[in-house]
């Protein structure tokens, strides 16, 4: 068995990675989760694994190096797959200095510990860092795509954390010789998803009657991927992606943020039984995040073309899926919404 390091998979598109592995590759990988635990990691995203025999869960923070180092001299890993990380814009607007100890420091401690574990043989290892394609800016064409050469333009405290953390990846894989390979992928949605993100933030406040908050015009656009199509893109680059190389993950599939609100208040209204147009009453504008990137589209050609990856389900499908799992995951969605999630969406609207 080849002992596999997965970081973050307590968070949301973690656990699906985890339980890929796991149960996909069963005689293949010893899997480790290393997780902080953060609001954002929570152990009921992975309860279905709790005994199987090919996984371990670490609870570990990025931010200390010496425990990181201790994590390398033990255990022989054969590769690491790095998705530990600040992910909310929002938070990285009223906390920046957070997203920069993880996202940045906590990845550098990552490679420096990978660099010493695995310096007699470098070639027989694999970082893979799992990025974002916010690193890329915002677009305003239409006609324009985020491409693996379209240069870096972070516009927020999260995504300059993702894009400083993307480029140590590459220098260390530039000058010390560390195998690695870079996805950046566009917005996932479905199981899991922490109820601070557009989607589970709207499909907790319709069940709950309350408002809304649609940023601005609710003009904004992303592209949408059903995480389930995200894990598996991972897994492909993984075993198929070439060491060194860049590949952008994405559903080509954009929607407007009050056309997506629309949708999933009609697909809310029919799973619940309730008369159409009951949700989209509950829609509120609200002022606009601060320095709001207007739209964020991937080319996904290249995986698809070299790696003969392709989206699985539409985003209708994959909505109904979302709010299928939500309306039957009641009690981890209260779960989560308890306590310090109150303090902070108060804090929001
Ligand atoms: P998430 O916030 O749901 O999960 C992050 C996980 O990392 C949590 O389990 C948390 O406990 C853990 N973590 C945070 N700080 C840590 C630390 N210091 N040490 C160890 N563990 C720590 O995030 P997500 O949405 O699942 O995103 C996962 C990764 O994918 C991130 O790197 C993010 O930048 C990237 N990404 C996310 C999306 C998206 O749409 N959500 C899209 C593209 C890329
Ligand atoms: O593009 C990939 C990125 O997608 C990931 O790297 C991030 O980790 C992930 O959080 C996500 O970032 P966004 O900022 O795009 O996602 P969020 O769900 O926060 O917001 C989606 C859009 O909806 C965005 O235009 C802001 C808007 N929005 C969001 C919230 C939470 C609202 O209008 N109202 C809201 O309440």
């Amino acid at each position: 068995m080849k002992k596999l390091l997965i970081t973050g998979g307590a968070g949301f598109i973690g656990s699906h990675v985890v339980r890929r592995f796991v149960t996909e590759y069963k005689d293949v990988y010893q899997v480790f989760n290393l997780d902080a635990l953060t609001y954002a990691g929570n152990l009921a995203n992975l309860k279905d694994l709790a005994s199987a025999p090919n996984y371990t869960f670490v609870k570990g923070d990025i931010r200390d190096a010496e425990f990181l180092d201790q994590l390398f001299s033990e255990h022989d890993f054969h590769g690491v797959i790095h998705l530990a990380a600040e992910s909310h814009v929002d938070r990285s607007i009223t906390d920046p200095m957070a997203f920069v100890l993880t996202n940045v420091i906590g990845t550098v401690n990552l490679l420096n510990a990978a660099k010493k574990a695995w310096k007699d043989d470098y070639s027989r290892h694999l970082f893979y860092h799992v990025s974002t394609d916010e690193v890329y800016g915002e677009l305003h064409n239409p006609e324009e795509f985020f491409l693996e050469t379209t240069p870096y333009d972070p516009r927020s405290p999260y995504s300059a954390s993702k894009a400083s953390s993307d480029h140590f990846v590459r220098a260390y894989g530039n000058t010390y010789g560390i195998p690695f390979v870079l996805t950046n992928c566009s917005n996932n949605y479905g199981p899991n998803h922490f109820p601070e993100k557009l989607i589970p933030l709207m499909i907790h406040n319709i069940l709950h009657n309350k408002p809304l908050p649609v940023y601005g015009k609710g003009e904004n656009v992303r592209d949408w991927l059903f995480v389930k199509d995200h894990a598996r893109a991972i897994d492909v680059v993984f075993h198929q992606g070439k060491p060194g190389e860049t590949y952008n993950i994405g559903g080509f599939n954009e929607w407007k943020n009050i056309d997506l609100v629309h949708l999933l208040c009609e697909i809310m209204d029919d799973q619940l039984a309730r008369p159409a147009g009951t949700s989209k009453g509950l829609i509120t504008y609200v002022t606009d995040r601060a320095g709001h990137d207007l739209r964020y589209a991937i080319d996904a050609h290249k995986i698809m073309h070299e790696l003969g990856w392709q989206p699985s389900v539409t985003f209708e499908e994959g909505l109904a899926q979302t709010v299928a799992w939500y309306l039957s995951n009641t009690e981890w969605l209260e779960e989560v919404t308890s306590g310090s999630y109150q303090k902070y969406y108060d804090s929001m609207y």
